[in-house]
């Protein structure tokens, strides 16, 4: 298939607007929306039967035959290299992270060991936790802006003491779009007897991912931001040794009946994006899923060594350092601040029919550009054109 301009028809996508922002809000394609649609279809034609049978069964069903829960989390545990019964279906990668920071039994003094970058979201989960339980956080500097996987590995192996219980790790940062080297730093943890779960949002459809060879505890994830699933779509992977005594956040029917039931069914819910997840996967392998993935990255980091020439901004990472976003400074005469910064993506939108991510951070405005099949370098030309001109 062709990428660029003509994939533009595979997305609902508005046809005026430069969408440059797929890692922050992914958007599924039309084909994975007719087969979630279909889906919907099929359950609203017998929801008891479908929910009830289909989905989840209670103890003392008649039939062991896999239930279409278990046949997707199988679909999307092959994409990662994982086995289907160490896999259960979340909303989000949000919730994933919170199953497994609720599920800790933390000690007052007990430290959560995680980065300056870890993404807000679980940043908050993990202090919440650890504020009821009399446990702190310990946030370990990431080299940045000017990155260094080693650097970052040498300050995680410094900040690890007798009181670290957990560490919590990004595979690809948020804002700052650095790829960590989890496996490394788990190998660390490891060797610490410190437990690691990653927060993978970013990863599943923008790196090669073999989940288990990484040596994680927990890996928590989103499909719905590059494997082309609809919202909401995560997995929490969750080594065996682990599964007994992580528990989903809402407790359910599945309660005592081991991990997958436990996950399965926490309340009556639309199971379609999940049930849908395997129909973006047959989307990403008939795009070619190494074919994809190297023309975002080479377009994200295409993009981003031209929009740094012409900005006079210099890049902190190198190539290896990113997938299919690259985070970088806009000319200084833009602002320091986050009104600054909203200020500039509100424009960017509103004004100049762009949409990206655009933060404030060391005393600097930055943008983390995405690139996605359907996105063309005239777009980022014109994002650099005109935040030249606001510049000015
Ligand atoms: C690193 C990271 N973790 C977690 C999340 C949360 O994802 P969600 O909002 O789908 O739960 C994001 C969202 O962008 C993220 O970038």
């Amino acid at each position: 298939m062709t990428f660029g301009a003509a994939m533009r028809a595979e997305w609902m996508l508005d046809p005026t607007v430069a969408y440059l922002n797929h890692g922050t809000v992914g958007a599924p394609p039309r084909r994975v929306l007719a087969a979630q649609q279909a889906i919907r279809d099929e359950i609203e034609r017998g929801p008891s039967q479908f929910l009830l049978r289909e989905v989840f069964r209670f103890a003392g069903a008649q039939t062991n035959t896999p239930t279409r829960m278990r046949r997707a989390a199988a679909d999307v545990a092959a994409f990662v290299g994982a086995r289907g019964d160490d896999l259960v279906f979340v909303d989000n990668a949000s919730t994933g992270a919170n199953a497994v920071l609720r599920s800790m039994r933390f000690g007052a003094g007990d430290e959560i060991l995680t980065t300056d970058h870890a993404y807000g979201a679980v940043a908050r989960a993990a202090a919440f936790v650890a504020a009821e339980r009399g446990a702190v956080v310990r946030l370990v500097r990431v080299p940045y802006p000017d990155y260094s996987p080693k650097a970052l590995i040498d300050a995680v192996a410094d900040a690890i003491g007798p009181g670290t219980r957990l560490a919590v790790f990004d595979h690809i940062t948020s804002e700052s779009a650095l790829i960590f080297p989890v496996a490394g730093l788990v190998a660390l943890c490891h060797s610490r007897g410190v437990p690691v779960l990653v927060d993978g949002a970013h990863a599943p459809g923008a790196l090669a991912l073999d989940v288990p060879s990484l040596g994680a505890d927990w890996y928590t994830a989103n499909l719905h931001k590059w494997t082309h699933a609809p919202r909401s779509c995560g997995f929490l992977w969750v080594h065996p040794d682990r599964q007994r005594d992580v528990h989903p956040p809402v407790i359910s029917w599945g309660s005592g009946n081991g991990f997958l039931a436990e996950f399965d069914w926490v309340g009556t819910r639309d199971p379609s994006p999940w049930l849908a997840a395997p129909a973006g996967i047959a989307f990403l392998n008939e795009l070619g899923f190494e074919a994809q993935r190297r023309h975002n990255h080479d377009l994200a980091w295409s993009a981003a060594t031209m929009l740094a020439a012409r900005w006079g901004t210099k890049l902190g990472m190198t190539e290896g350092d990113v997938g299919t976003m690259v985070t970088l400074r806009v000319p200084a005469s833009l602002g320091t601040t986050g009104e600054d910064a909203m200020r500039l993506r509100d424009a960017l939108l509103f004004e100049d029919k762009i949409e990206l991510q655009v933060h404030a951070g060391h005393g600097q405005i930055w943008v983390r550009i995405s690139a996605q099949v359907y996105n063309t370098m005239d777009e980022y030309e014109r994002l650099g054109e005109v935040v030249r001109t606001r510049a000015k």
